[in-house]
């Protein structure tokens, strides 16, 4: 048996972790986009419903700001109407990325979608061979909850580094993108998994910035500014 260490990538993987925004507010994607940190953005239902709007409306808009992939994700349960939810999202806009759940479905509707040049997200996972699935069916990401295993006292990271050593085992093209991440803890343990994208919050987006050194030290030396004769 292989011992879980990172294996050497393979050269299709790009070497730069990735930030996604994982919200449908408007004004957080701007904001983001304002700070040049904004690669992608993941959307899914309880996000869409908590701004209000109609998807035919905000859809457009959020992939019309984003300049990366944007995640929407698919209601439907069955292959055939995930199929066909998923072609008429990415009809939407040309950096759609249809999200499908990863059940027995799910993973069917993915193969079909990849096969039609159609990108997908399989979300809500939560297992290492879900994710060896979602791969083998074509998929453009994966994500895994870790926030969500680790409050129910599962090690949602080690999740995520298990994903990381299959695909690199075999050279699978599935982007590992770190999802339901609750805190930076989660962020810099995902980077240290060498995970492809992580999509986070925007309030824990804004933590990455903090830290009370930097607030200190840039007080100390203003304060030494005023003592230099002008
Ligand atoms: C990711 O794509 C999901 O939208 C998200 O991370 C789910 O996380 P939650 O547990 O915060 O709902």
């Amino acid at each position: 048996m292989k011992s879980l260490q990172r294996q050497t990538p393979p050269l299709t993987i790009e070497l730069h972790m990735k930030i996604f925004l994982d919200t449908a507010d408007i004004a957080q994607i701007e904001e983001v986009k304002r700070l040049g940190m904004l690669d992608g953005v993941t959307t899914n239902p309880a996000h869409v419903a908590r701004t209000g709007a109609r998807p035919a409306e905000l859809y457009p808009r959020i992939c019309a700001i984003c300049d990366g992939p944007v995640s929407l994700e698919a209601i439907s349960l069955e292959a055939d109407a995930i199929v066909e939810e998923g072609r008429k999202l990415a009809a939407i806009a040309d950096n759609v990325v249809v999200k499908v759940p990863v059940t027995r479905e799910g993973l069917i509707a993915v193969r079909r979608l990849s096969d039609e040049g159609i990108r997908t997200n399989v979300t809500v996972a939560y297992s290492p061979t879900q994710a060896l699935l979602a791969a083998k069916a074509g998929a453009t990401y994966i994500s895994p909850f870790v926030g969500r295993l680790d409050s129910i006292a599962h090690e949602g990271q080690e999740l995520a580094r298990q994903i990381r050593v299959i695909y690199d085992n075999y050279g699978f093209d599935t982007q590992l993108l770190v999802a339901a991440v609750r805190h930076p803890m989660h962020v810099l343990e995902a980077a240290l998994t060498g995970a492809d994208v992580v999509t986070m919050a925007f309030d824990i987006l804004m933590q990455l910035y903090e830290h009370p050194l930097t607030d200190q030290g840039i007080d100390m030396f203003l304060k030494a500014w005023d003592q230099v004769p002008q």
